[in-house]
């Protein structure tokens, strides 16, 4: 068992492959943290703890003034009685109160994982390969029951966290904050990396050192939001790519969320993450319990590349699900940015008849099949096919793609409605809405109330209704506002504030009935680009567009910093028409190119308008992206250079077997007596000869890593090299 737990000293030890994280109950009952990094063999106490009187730091018992909440590093911290850093939770019973104490009660500990109902979350494919425990901590004051649940998969080295609430008393109970994790280190000198963005510009990557107070990132939009990612990793100030020490937290939820990071005055650090407190709260009715989402904790003393194949790995493998997780996905066309909402079924289907004869797969009808959907002002909700555009239909079109050998997708926006909708005008009180106040609009639509059950068994049976007309087998997902006004006319007053986490709930079970009804069908998730990529949708989507910036100047940070959580296999990533319709910048057809292809290849311009030229060019990638496809999907992806910090970057896919990489080298600006550079690839075999797939040139994998590869100068702005290696065997 990677659980290890001295009863008499009632002492835990979560150990994973290359991890350890340690927790013991002290003296009253609290639940102290001990250790989380590096493994530790056996955990005996070397790193006791120092009990000091500190003033100002209060003290549950008279008798001992070293004893203070405040100065004791704690696994889940209570508010009110002596820890005046930021709580795990908070309660508020009927009295007013919002003081708690938390003490251990017992635990369990168990082979295998539950599911955690009606939210997304790790799995196990066999139950030996994960191993749970669960901790009980109680208030016996108030009849509230706490349940820690920490589940390490031991082979895949990281630990999943979540938390339950249980009423066990007579009186109601309201949680006004319940994170899902927390915890203390005791140290503080770290930096504090995160995610950050907005709309065409998603995840930049913001490193600082952590000072003395709170720092913390959030979202109170609605959604998990291209501002700030539900991530954040606490580094070593010399923590590369490549070495030293990660302490990384990832939230699998997709609502309002808060990262947070406090140094108390004693150079401890406390890290939270959970549901966003702010504008929360949830009853909780005698016998009723709560269930936190999850978060997923990753400690690496290998640097971040090492963190970010953890990240991947497992939510390749145990958070994606379904049919689509583990098979090559299909290069599409997509028709929005040729045609945005002014097309024909003529024009559709001269544009399938080339991509068809590129070597695409699969054809995406994106915004404007529907109701009289010809600007963003009309028509969501309504899910039935314009005819005016459609005449034929829309089981017509896709049979009609279909034989032409394209397989045929569909863009829904399902949670939205336009207020020139017939939806609308019959259930004007199905969106979200605080009565007697005004609407704000985003992109002109608002956000239908989730929370309310025949809005989600209405967006259930609409988009079925679609899915079951015809031969669809990809559904791109859009979301292009966040929440505001936000209430529910279905909830009372003191239920308001569960109005956004309800939201969430009901989300996932459409996506949940939506998943289990179409299973042949690839869902991929999108929210004006970015603006949801987060691992709650991954475990309903294995796929996300990444942005709506198509610029592969701009891409080269987005898809550096998304990789950073998210592997290249969920990222959407197409090649689009220079001048660039968000940037304004023209590159070469080759470098948009070889950005797409760093993901989930997809194009999305007018193919019908190419030259012959260019036509002969996608041709070559298309092939060129089938023969490396699987490499690029699901090897091992590795950051070289990075884009944040200079005019150049780089990065590498290893194959699983280290037979095959494909490295990509980008250089922005083309510089006047260029530096003569070499690249050093990474994740190679040392003992293996590779031979470059263009030039038959043969180099070890020693060679290649540590004298690296010479780059040829380019004397163009925004030029692209690839190499393609592949293991030689010396009797090839
Ligand atoms: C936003 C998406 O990100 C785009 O790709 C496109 O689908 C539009 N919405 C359509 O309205």
């Amino acid at each position: 068992m990677p659980i290890y737990i001295d009863n008499k000293k009632l002492l835990f030890h979560i150990q994973g492959k290359d991890t350890s994280y340690v927790m013991q109950v002290i003296k009253d009952g609290y639940l102290s943290h001990l250790y989380w990094g590096k493994r530790i063999n056996k955990y005996r106490g070397s790193n006791k703890m120092i009990y000091v009187d500190r003033v100002f730091s209060p003290n549950p018992n008279m008798s001992d003034r070293t004893f203070s909440l405040d100065t004791i590093p704690q696994e889940y911290a209570s508010f009110g009685n002596g820890d005046y850093r930021l709580p795990a939770y908070q309660v508020e019973t009927k009295d007013g109160a919002t003081i708690t104490d938390l003490r251990f009660k017992n635990y369990k500990v168990y082979k295998g994982k539950p599911k955690l109902k009606g939210l997304p979350s790790i799995y196990a494919e066999k139950n030996d390969e994960v191993t749970t425990l669960e901790i009980t901590l109680t208030d016996d004051l108030i009849n509230l029951e706490v349940i820690l649940k920490f589940s390490i998969l031991e082979e895949f080295d990281v630990i999943s966290k979540s938390v339950e609430f249980k009423n066990n008393g007579s009186e109601d109970l309201k949680l006004l904050k319940a994170l899902s994790l927390s915890l203390d280190f005791r140290e503080s000198d770290f930096d504090l990396i995160t995610l950050y963005g907005t709309h065409l510009n998603e995840k930049n990557i913001s490193r600082r050192k952590i000072v003395p107070g709170i720092q913390k990132v959030e979202s109170s939009r609605g959604a998990s939001s291209p501002q700030q990612a539900p991530f954040l990793s606490l580094v070593r100030s010399n923590t590369t790519e490549d070495t030293g020490e990660v302490f990384a937290f990832n939230f699998i939820y997709s609502g309002n969320f808060t990262a947070e990071v406090q140094v108390d005055s004693y150079e401890n650090t406390r890290v939270g993450m959970g549901i966003n407190p702010f504008n929360f709260s949830w009853l909780l009715k005698p016998s009723e319990t709560f269930q936190t989402p999850e978060a997923v904790m990753v400690y690496t003393s290998q640097g971040l590349n090492d963190m970010s194949h953890k990240f991947h790995n497992l939510y390749m493998n145990r958070l994606s699900r379904g049919k689509f997780r583990d098979r090559l996905r299909p290069i599409l066309i997509n028709n929005w940015e040729a045609t945005y909402f002014d097309f024909t079924e003529d024009k559709i289907l001269r544009i399938v008849e080339e991509a068809k004869n590129l070597g695409m797969e699969l054809f995406v009808l994106d915004d404007g099949w529907f109701g009289k959907r010809d600007n963003s002002r009309t028509s969501l909700g309504d899910w039935t096919v314009n005819e005016d555009k459609l005449p034929n239909g829309l089981h017509s079109l896709v049979e009609n793609v279909r034989s032409k050998g394209m397989e045929f997708g569909i863009w829904f926006e399902p949670e939205m409605v336009s207020v020139d909708s017939d939806l609308y005008r019959k259930h004007p009180d199905w969106c979200i809405q605080v009565t007697n106040r005004p609407h704000t609009f985003g992109r002109n639509q608002l956000v239908l109330d989730l929370s309310q059950k025949e809005v989600c068994d209405y967006i259930i049976q609409s988009i079925s209704t679609i899915l079951s007309s015809a031969a669809i087998t990809y559904v791109k997902w859009d979301m292009n506002r966040h929440l505001t006004d936000v209430g529910s006319v279905n909830l009372p007053s003191n239920r308001q504030r569960e109005t956004e986490h309800r939201y969430i709930l009901g989300l996932y079970r459409i996506l949940e009935e939506l998943n289990t009804r179409f299973p042949n069908v690839l869902f991929e998730n999108c929210s004006s680009g970015g603006g949801r990529f987060d691992a709650g949708m991954l475990y309903y989507m294995p796929q996300t567009w990444t942005s709506d910036n198509t610029d592969a100047i701009s891409r080269l940070k987005i898809q550096y910093g998304t990789s950073i959580v998210y592997p290249p296999l969920t990222m959407g990533a197409h090649v689009s028409s220079v001048p660039n319709h968000q940037v304004g910048r023209s590159t070469p057809l080759d470098t948009r190119a070889q950005v797409a292809m760093s993901g989930n290849l997809g194009y999305e311009l007018d193919l019908t308008s190419l030259s012959i030229e260019e036509k002969n060019e996608l041709i070559k990638q298309i092939d060129y992206y089938k023969e490396i496809r699987s490499t690029i999907q699901f090897g091992t992806f590795y950051r070289i250079l990075s884009p944040f910090e200079s005019n150049e970057a780089a990065w590498c896919f290893v194959s699983k077997d280290q037979a095959e990489v494909v490295v990509n080298y980008f250089k922005i600006l083309s510089q006047p007596s260029s530096p003569i550079k070499t690249l050093k690839i990474k994740g190679l075999n040392k003992r293996y000869l590779y031979k470059n797939r263009y030039t038959n040139e043969v180099f070890g994998g020693d060679e290649l890593m540590n004298a690296g590869i010479s780059l040829p100068i380019k004397n163009h702005d925004f030029s692209a090299t690839t190499f393609h290696f592949i293991k030689y065997n010396s009797e090839d």
